[in-house]
């Protein structure tokens, strides 16, 4: 089997549905579950003889002993993090302890597991480390994209936090030999996203008639990746990089925050109108920018592309159709993460009054 660390996050559990799918090889899901992870997103393979969870946290070095001894897993895919940008600005704590520390944890345990190991099972096991294009810092509108070779430089302290779990990994990689391959993607959307990132939050917000937060001028520029093709690329990488390399994933699509939020207006006003109230884009809102935004975000795919032969299949369009489908046809899965805890970062974040939220 493989082990998934935060297999019940946005890309983790997206990761473990279509590895059960397309794969069929069994999956141990460690996750703490924190406000990010939710088994409800796991409903449909909780009961799955494939499919195991134990719930606990990468920062518990005797927790993943027991794990590692008791399922021997060929790989480790690791997803586990603090993914938001504005919670690592509100408070970097979390980030530093699981980003860093848990990675840490996690790459001691797997050295002192691997090195148990023998034969073909020493030599085929893989540790897939999942990073962030975000480690490279901010584009100007005319910089190249991110290639492998950029020189890396965080501005955010979520990105130097996996900026520096990506040294950690790297260093295991040259100077223990753990056979560590790290992959660098840009933004993803897609179903299961928790709405405090950008375009879920402006799918239920707009549905819901409520504003639509736009930071800043809103022409900060992303590069936007549909979350299936990642957990295609993530299985490529898995199967076929090589130990000590780092891949960047993404999309080539570049597109404007404000772009993303009147796109996501005009589909909802498509697919439900809403004769009464008018065009979603009145909701749209200005609001003050995120201390330190990057500008722009893109990347050079060019050598996953060459090297393993991976490129997306869906269009920007075609990806945010579906998502936008999803996040209609699951009001409960989205009523469920909405709870008071949801409800307190939209306070913090945004100061929204109740009536707002
Ligand atoms: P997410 O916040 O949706 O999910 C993170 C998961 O990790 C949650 O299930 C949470 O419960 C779990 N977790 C957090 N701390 C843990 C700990 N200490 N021990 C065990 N589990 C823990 O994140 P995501 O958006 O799915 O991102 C997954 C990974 O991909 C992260 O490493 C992130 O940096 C990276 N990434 C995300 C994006 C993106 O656009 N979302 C893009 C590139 C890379
Ligand atoms: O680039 C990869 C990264 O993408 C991942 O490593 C992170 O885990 C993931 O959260 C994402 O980071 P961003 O900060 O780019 O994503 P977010 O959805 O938070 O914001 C996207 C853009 O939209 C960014 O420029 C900020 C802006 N924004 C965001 C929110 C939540 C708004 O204008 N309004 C908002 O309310």
């Amino acid at each position: 089997m493989i082990l998934v660390t935060g297999g019940a996050g946005f890309i983790g559990s997206n990761f473990v549905l279509d590895w059960l799918a397309e794969n069929g090889e069994p999956v141990l899901n460690l996750d703490a579950l924190t406000y990010a992870g939710n088994l409800e997103t796991l409903e449909t393979v909780m009961d799955d003889p494939r499919h195991v969870f134990v719930q606990g946290n990468i920062c518990d070095r005797n927790l993943l002993d027991g794990v590692l001894e008791k399922y021997r897993p060929r790989a480790i895919v690791h997803f586990a993090a603090e993914s938001h940008v504005d919670r690592s600005i509100h408070g970097p704590g979390e980030f530093i302890h699981t980003n860093i520390e848990g990675t840490f944890t996690l790459l001691e345990a797997a050295r002192a597991y691997w090195n148990m190991l023998e034969g073909t099972e020493r030599e085929s096991f893989r540790f897939l480390h999942v990073s962030t294009d975000e480690v490279y810092g901010s584009l100007q509108m005319d910089d190249a994209p991110f290639t492998e070779e950029n020189p890396y430089q965080p501005n955010s302290p979520y990105a130097a936090s996996k900026a520096a779990s990506d040294h950690l990994a790297r260093a295991w990689f040259h100077t223990y030999g753990l056979p560590v391959v790290t992959s660098n993607c840009s933004n993803n959307y897609g179903p299961f996203q928790f709405p405090e990132k950008l375009i879920p939050l402006t799918i239920v917000n707009a549905f819901a008639g409520k504003p639509l937060p736009v930071y800043g001028d809103g022409l900060n520029v992303r590069d936007w990746l549909y979350v299936g093709d990642h957990c295609r690329a993530l299985r490529i990488v898995l199967s076929q990089g090589r130990p000590g390399q780092t891949y960047n994933v993404g999309g080539e699509n570049e597109k404007t925050n404000i772009d993303i939020v009147r796109t996501v207006c005009t589909l909802l006003d498509e697919l439900w109108p809403d004769d009464a109230a008018g065009r979603r884009d009145r909701l749209i809102t200005f609001v003050t920018d995120r201390p330190g935004h990057d500008r722009r975000y893109a990347i050079n795919a060019k050598k996953i592309r060459q090297e393993l032969g991976w490129r997306p299949a869906e269009t920007f369009e075609s990806g945010l159709r579906k998502t936008v489908q999803w996040y209609l046809a699951h009001p409960r899965w989205v009523a469920d993460v909405q709870s008071g805890a949801y409800r307190d970062w939209l306070a913090v974040q945004y100061g929204m009054a109740n009536d707002m939220m």
